[in-house]
């Protein structure tokens, strides 16, 4: 049967295909080790888990959830103490905060509520690739905004044609950033929102990193900038602090319009989050800041054990400090891909090229740190023995 034209626009999602390529080699009885995936190991705290099974066992939780498609009152307001607490950011429960099933939903319903057919969007390259998913299924136009590390991967803006600041409607960001772990500065978000207002450009800033940073790299809110809710939204997630990424719970917060605007589109295609994964969402905000300090120490340790690793076979350089991704210059006179392949032919280790982020993630390799320590170090001492002679 003939599907939908607007999929055949859509590349093949990077992690589907990985998998297939790992799966393979693991039929063929390959010992694979994949450092590509950023989807943390070790369990979701038992506080929340305790939460969810409480609360999955009364049958008023069984009915379509709460306030449906913003989610439940006390969940913003969760949110609300949580986004004071740790940014500094006021918001308004009622209005200016909406739950959703992943930022990764945000992404794609901030796209059906605010670009019309045809409009241009801006994204950053390398950048997230859900986000060129979600342009093109909505009908925008995505536009590549290059981030480079001589300008500490942050977008030049004013380097942007023209005609192009003209055509777009809206912009997606993503600080501290994946692919390249480099993290926003206040100076950089005010300059952001003026070029919004001027431009009436809506940003999507998207913030699911903003717990993971390292060696006293401050956190940043895209809301903290003056002017900020006048110009986007910031989108969130429970998934990478929490170590709850299958459980789909995210936050959207800002502009009222924009957010009443998503609030609609939800509406009219899911009914949010199921109220026990909400309540458990509430269990984490509320008392799990210490798991994700946990988890930091634990990061810290196999960052700097894949630095000295890379050091050890001539690879050195000073990494971003936010996310659990380290994002490497692959060695002198390969391409991304030719590194990657031969990492995997050689030491069945997986890495993602930085090419899958963009054209201009070429000469790097992006390394996740969501992988239990003895298989990071057993992966490490292969790639030591294969690169070091
Ligand atoms: C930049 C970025 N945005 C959004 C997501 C999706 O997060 P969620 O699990 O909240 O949908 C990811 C996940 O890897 C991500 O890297």
């Amino acid at each position: 049967m003939q599907t939908a034209e607007r999929l055949a626009k859509i590349p093949p999602y990077l992690f589907m295909e990985l998998r297939k390529k790992i799966n393979k080699a693991k039929a063929d009885g390959v010992d694979v080790i994949s450092l590509a995936i950023g989807d943390p190991i070790e369990a979701t705290p038992d506080s929340i888990i305790d939460e969810l099974c409480a609360t999955a066992r009364n049958p008023l939780n069984h009915r379509y959830p709460t306030d449906e498609e913003k989610g439940m009152l006390l969940y913003r307001q969760e949110i609300a103490k949580w986004y004071q607490t740790r940014y500094g950011v006021s918001l308004n429960p009622e209005n200016e905060i909406l739950g959703l099933i992943g930022s990764k939903e945000g992404c794609h319903h901030f796209v059906l509520a605010r670009v019309n057919q045809g409009d241009t969007v801006l994204m950053t390259d390398p950048g997230y690739p859900a986000y060129r998913s979600s342009i093109l299924l909505g009908g925008g136009e995505p536009y590549n905004v290059p981030i480079l590390p001589q300008n500490n991967y942050l977008p030049v803006l004013e380097d942007i044609p023209t005609d192009i600041v003209k055509k777009a409607t809206a912009m997606f960001l993503n600080y501290p950033n994946n692919p390249t772990g480099a993290c926003a500065t206040l100076e950089f978000l005010d300059k952001l929102v003026a070029f919004a207002r001027e431009s009436d450009i809506a940003i999507c800033y998207d913030n699911p990193y903003s717990e993971i940073l390292f060696q006293g790299q401050p956190r940043i809110s895209f809301l903290m900038a003056q002017g900020a809710k006048d110009v986007g939204i910031e989108l969130n997630s429970l998934s990478k602090p929490f170590n709850m990424c299958g459980w789909r719970i995210g936050i959207a917060c800002g502009n009222p319009d924009v957010i009443a605007a998503i609030s609609k589109v939800k509406e009219n295609t899911d009914s949010g989050v199921f109220n026990p994964i909400q309540y458990a969402g509430i269990q984490a905000l509320r008392n799990e800041a210490p798991f994700g300090e946990k988890m930091l120490a634990i990061y810290g340790q196999r960052r700097e054990l894949v630095l000295k690793t890379l050091k050890k076979i001539g690879i050195d350089f000073n990494p971003p400090r936010g996310t659990f991704y380290l994002w490497v210059p692959v060695p002198q006179g390969m391409t991304s891909l030719e590194f990657t392949n031969r990492l995997f032919d050689k030491t069945a280790v997986v890495v993602a090229s930085g090419t899958a982020y963009g054209k201009y993630g070429e000469g790097f390799v992006r390394i996740s740190l969501t992988v239990p320590d003895d298989r990071l170090a057993e992966a490490m001492a292969r790639i030591e023995k294969e690169f070091k002679q």
